[in-house]
């Protein structure tokens, strides 16, 4: 859908691109998204985007008007409530439910929306819980929606990067239920964060968004916005295809043995709590027992002196909406990731409760 070079200088160094022109990344997302879809996304249901966080921004800002509200996750990724406030959106949260592998809490959903609610945002698989929808959770989310009369914005940035008993089921699935925006990238799969290269796509058979002029606007404000590298155009078709199923595999079973190993070790820690082993995405949610540590006054100054004591960063649970829990990254080599969590458990006992 996008252009990829501009053709008012025609010069040496443009010459050898054009090569690239005739390479359509779109349709290679469009073709590598059908893989597990039940119907047909076309190139022109997709908008390549700097990164995911671009698409992010865009269905933000397409949705945003005077008045409106969305509804995001808590625990969530925070660039959501940024860019939220940048447009001057309303935010309201509903929880995840850690007792139920931190499924979608739908009740709250259905009470927190009014007529003013333009969406809501499903993280699958999810950061920062590391947790992996079911394919009837997210029929129920889909439902749920559709009663509300409202889009779901499906982030799914860590998409088949599962490895626990659920496979990764895509939201667009139940894009004739109600109309989805999928959003992804490359940065997290193929390991390749800095290329920027996301895509934003109406996964949307019934085609309502292209009827109630959704489509319209997603193409006005990309026409005001700089595009992807245009190389990283060029080369994401051969990446998506060409990209041995040897080198997922091996990832997948680096980041589930650090998962096994992290959550292993977190159980031998006393001041936390972990509730769900992750299956999916890079990271895990603990809860810290504030009442079996001496003077640590909350997450934050947890993870402060944590990385001061220790030189082991985590992220306090505050910064993606859950005071006095922490999220842990795993996707780090696992002898390191057991030396952070060693140091982790020698700063708890440092700092227990005295019997
Ligand atoms: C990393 C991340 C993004 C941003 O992805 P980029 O492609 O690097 O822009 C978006 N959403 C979630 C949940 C992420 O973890
Ligand atoms: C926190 O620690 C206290 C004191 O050891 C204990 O009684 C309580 O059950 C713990 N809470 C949780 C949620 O584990």
């Amino acid at each position: 859908m996008r252009w990829l070079i501009p053709l008012d200088r025609p010069s040496s160094i443009a010459m050898p691109l054009l090569l690239v022109f005739f390479l359509r990344g779109d349709r290679a997302v469009a073709e590598y998204l059908n893989r597990d879809l039940p119907y047909k996304l076309s190139e022109d249901d997709v908008y390549l985007t700097l990164g995911c966080l671009q698409a992010i921004e865009v269905a933000l800002t397409v949705l945003a008007r005077p008045g409106a509200n969305i509804l995001f996750p808590r625990p969530g990724f925070p660039y959501y409530e940024s860019r939220a406030a940048v447009c001057g959106l309303e935010v309201r949260h509903f929880d995840l439910v850690p007792e139920r592998g931190w499924e979608v809490d739908l009740e709250a959903i259905e009470s927190l929306a009014d007529k003013n609610t333009v969406a809501m945002v499903v993280v699958n698989p999810g950061n920062p819980c590391g947790c992996v929808y079911s394919y009837e959770h997210l029929k129920k989310v889909a439902e749920t929606a559709k009663k509300l009369g409202i889009l779901v914005i499906a982030d799914e940035v860590y998409a088949h990067l599962t490895f626990g008993s659920k496979q990764f089921v895509p939201m667009g699935v139940f894009g004739s239920i109600v109309p989805v925006l999928t959003l992804g990238s490359i940065s997290k799969r193929w390991i390749v964060p800095g290329w920027r290269l996301g895509w934003l796509v109406t996964t949307d058979p019934n085609g309502i968004l292209l009827k109630t002029g959704m489509v319209d606007t997603i193409k006005g404000y990309l026409d005001i916005s700089s595009d992807p590298p245009t190389v990283i155009q060029g080369g994401v078709q051969q990446l998506i295809e060409n990209t041995k199923e040897d080198f997922f595999l091996k990832i997948k079973s680096l980041l589930k043995k650090a998962a096994d190993t992290g959550y292993d070790r977190l159980q031998d820690i006393p001041c936390v709590t972990c509730p769900m082993k992750p299956e999916g995405s890079m990271f895990v949610m603990v809860k810290l027992n504030l009442s079996k540590l001496d003077d640590i006054e909350d997450d934050v100054d947890f993870c402060v002196k944590l990385a001061r004591e220790e030189s082991v960063i985590v992220l306090p649970g505050i910064a993606v909406g859950l005071k006095n829990w922490l999220r842990v990254t795993f996707a780090i080599e696992p002898s390191a990731l057991e030396d952070g969590l060693d140091r982790m458990k020698a700063f708890c006992k440092r700092h227990g409760k005295k019997q």
